[in-house]
């Protein structure tokens, strides 16, 4: 067995070291095969250089005898001269030519194909070589003169076969130098990669063991691998995530469920509500006072979390009646004849009201928040008034309490500093921030003024909530450029101070079963009694929308591309209305009025091309309208556009897939709301891309029964499972946690 694993192991280490020795040798036996005829060329030409000084060198040794042996026509004194000449071993022959070009005299060694005519030998070129059949000479022609006059030429023949020896001794020199330089670069590099394999393995090795990622690197620690430990923490994150998930699909997520949760993690603590929007209003009306359903998608996921769990739910007072029927606290029991739950309101002036909500809150951080490219507004005068009316809501807190650590949701972005005010009135209490909206990353977010202060104030959080794990990111970005804070990634979490706040995605949802699902009338009723009230044919098919009249919402752009597709498809002309519900909202600011204006010269401007007869292809209605109606329009429409500029969850969307029982409808979303993220069966388009979102559009309403079946199916299956209950209980279960966490960190007199 301990063989066979040295075996395995020095296998592994073998091919390791090929993997680099084999690319090695290649590239120098190809370096060595260009370098070697490159070497030759120049010692060649070296060569040759230096057969060209030395002869003449040679030639203006020889002239002046070799001139006067000339004049005196002694041919025996010239062929001794030349001789004695030859005795040098590298010069090999001798010859003379005269004027006339006639060769007078040569050693017997002179190549016999060279004449005083051969090309090459012109006196003012240097010298040539030239192949014998056994020998490669260096033949150069030296000009002679006699008393300054012209006297012939003297040629030098200088043998080379010096050169042909060394070239061939070179070749061999260099042909091992590469294979001594490949032996010695493969030795090392072996030995580097080995070392650093082991470095590379040992630090792994750490980090799996925590290391980098749970406590910081060790000393010994090879942290050349700290790039990878963003992408583990990641990982792991995700398998928790999917642990998590796993553990929650176990349980079926009911208000009983939550309920006992509540007793049984968190021995059945008083549960504290904030929000700015009230779930039931009281207005005065014409038969007296009548109660009201807010257009919110908070308020329709935190009510029937309320519902099950009872407890106080703190917001504002904002209706015309909401005074009348408050007792001498503020407080008031809702549901209104049952009493589950107790409503605690709190009263603000114009001023706050102008300040808080519609200055900061909505002229401010709403934007800010939300990429829709309508500019943020912050002035100092919003920003006091924010901060004084948090206060009064962190007092009222207070004054709710019925114990020193009750769980208190806060809600959404009215309420940034609430949560750092409640802690420090109420230190042990258990506080979960939900942020409804989307977080921006930290460049956007970092032109808000008070951004500091915001941050620090959602930091007083026991727990804070987005909808998804991406705008956790930026959060967990956004503190990381702002504030001096410790965040570890792996949990989660940022410790700032004493205080640790686990930063967690947690999708909101809404309730299911539907809270309409026993008395809603069926499907057949609901699309006459629409049809009827739009004077409408039976077979007329129905698009539906169903917003705030909001810039997020896209509520002009789906307009858009409504119009486009009737001009794509002229044959659903007179066959296809789109109601378009628009609760007013805001309406005092500037960007909602300019939007309304927008809608509505749109609206008529596309019932002007396209109606026929009584039939309008858009339906305009910008009032508010209560749930029991607005479910009666869900399972009415064959079609729901969700068309939101950027949105955090949107419920709306969820609504219609849980009014739909009978399984039919087609959900046209836009790819940048939360909800995108789970509802992968909706027709899934770009807002912002008209034409897409018309072709959608055109998708859906010719869309087979079985195909919106099989889509809707699956959404329901979904929007069941995780509902809002689950949506709860996940944040109550992790908030069970950390205060077990912290009691006994109390005990033990030490953080854990
Ligand atoms: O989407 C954010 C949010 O606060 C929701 O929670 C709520 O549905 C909506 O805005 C309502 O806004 P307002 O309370 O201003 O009418």
């Amino acid at each position: 067995m301990k063989t066979r694993v040295k075996r395995k192991v020095m296998f592994r280490s073998l091919r390791l070291s090929l993997r680099f020795i084999v690319p090695l040798v290649i590239a120098l036996a190809v370096l060595a095969y260009s370098v070697v005829p490159l070497v030759d060329r120049l010692y060649l030409r070296w060569s040759v250089r230096d057969m060209d000084i030395r002869s003449k060198l040679i030639a203006s040794t020889l002239q002046e005898p070799l001139t006067d042996l000339l004049q005196q026509g002694n041919k025996y004194k010239i062929n001794a001269l030349f001789s004695r000449a030859l005795r040098d071993e590298r010069l090999f022959a001798l010859g003379y030519c005269d004027e006339g070009g006639n060769m007078l005299y040569r050693t017997p060694t002179f190549p016999k194909d060279l004449t005083c005519a051969s090309p090459g030998l012109s006196a003012d070129q240097s010298g040539s070589l030239l192949k014998l059949p056994r020998l490669l000479v260096h033949v150069t022609a030296n000009p002679m003169t006699y008393e300054g006059s012209p006297a012939g030429t003297l040629i030098l023949v200088h043998d080379m076969s010096f050169f042909e020896r060394r070239s061939t001794d070179t070749r061999k020199y260099i042909i091992l130098l590469f294979v001594v330089l490949g032996v010695v670069t493969s030795l090392i590099t072996v030995l580097v990669a080995h070392l650093s394999w082991r470095g590379w393995i040992d630090g792994v090795r750490a980090m799996l063991r925590g290391e980098g990622i749970l406590r910081p690197f060790s000393h010994s620690t090879n942290t050349e691998l700290e790039p990878l430990v963003g992408d583990l923490r990641n990982l792991l994150r995700t398998f928790d995530e999917e642990r998590r998930l796993a553990d929650d699909a176990t349980i079926s997520w009911t208000p009983d469920t939550l309920r006992g949760l509540l007793r049984k993690q968190l021995s059945g603590d008083q549960m504290l509500v904030v929000s700015n929007r009230e779930p039931y209003i009281h207005m005065k009306g014409k038969l007296g006072i009548e109660v009201k359903r807010p257009a919110s998608g908070m308020v329709t996921a935190v009510e029937p979390v309320m519902r099950a769990c009872s407890g106080t739910w703190i917001a504002h007072g904002g209706g015309t009646a909401d005074r009348e029927v408050v007792d001498r606290h503020d407080r008031v029991s809702i549901p209104p004849g049952h009493a589950y739950y107790t409503l605690r309101r709190i009263w603000l002036t114009k001023e706050e009201e102008a300040g808080y909500y519609y200055g900061f809150a909505n002229e401010g951080l709403w934007p800010l928040c939300h990429i829709a490219h309508v500019r943020p507004i912050f002035r100092t005068n919003d920003w006091e008034r924010y901060v004084a009316v948090n206060q009064r809501f962190a007092d009222a807190v207070v004054e709710e309490a019925n114990s020193d650590d009750p769980v208190i949701l806060v809600q959404d972005y009215h309420f940034a500093l609430l949560p750092a005010m409640i802690r420090g009135l109420l230190p042990r209490a258990t506080l979960i921030t939900f942020w409804h909206i989307p977080w921006p990353n930290p460049e956007s977010f970092g032109i808000c003024p008070w951004r500091e202060e915001l941050l620090q104030g959602m930091l007083g959080s026991t727990i804070l909530g987005f909808h998804t794990r991406f705008h956790c990111k930026n959060f967990l970005e956004t503190v990381d450029r702002y504030l001096e804070t410790r965040i570890e990634h792996e949990s989660s979490t940022i410790s700032h101070g004493s205080m640790l706040t686990l930063v967690e995605s947690y999708p909101i949802s809404i309730q299911w079963p539907p809270p309409l699902q026993e008395t809603q009338p069926p499907v057949e009723e609901c699309r006459a009694w629409v049809k009827q009230a739009l004077q409408l044919d039976p077979d007329h098919l129905i698009g539906l929308g169903v917003d705030r009249l909001d810039y997020t919402k896209g509520i002009f752009e789906r307009l858009q591309a409504i119009e486009h597709m009737l001009d794509l498809h002229p044959e659903m002309i007179g066959r296809f209305t789109f109601i378009q519900i628009a609760a007013p909202s805001r309406s005092v600011l500037e960007d909602y009025q300019a939007l309304d204006t927008r809608v509505r010269s749109l609206a008529m401007r596309i019932n002007e091309r396209f109606s026929r007869g009584s039939r309008q292809p858009v339906c305009l209605k910008v009032e508010h309208h209560e749930p029991e109606a607005i479910n009666r329009y869900y399972r009415a429409a064959d079609v729901c556009m969700v068309t939101s500029l950027h949105d955090g969850m949107n419920l709306v969307a969820k609504e219609y897939v849980a009014s739909r029982d009978d399984e039919r409808g087609v959900l046209v979303l836009s790819q940048f709301t939360g909800a995108a993220h789970e509802l992968h069966e909706a027709l899934i388009v770009n807002p912002y891309h008209i034409e897409q979102t018309a072709d959608a559009l055109f998708q859906a309403l010719t869309m087979p029964d079985f195909e919106q079946r099989e889509r809707m199916l699956s959404m329901r299956a979904i929007v069941s499972d995780f509902n809002v209950y689950r949506w709860a209980g996940r944040m109550l279960i992790d908030a069970a946690r950390i205060r077990q966490r912290e009691k006994l960190a109390v005990r033990i007199g030490r953080p854990l």
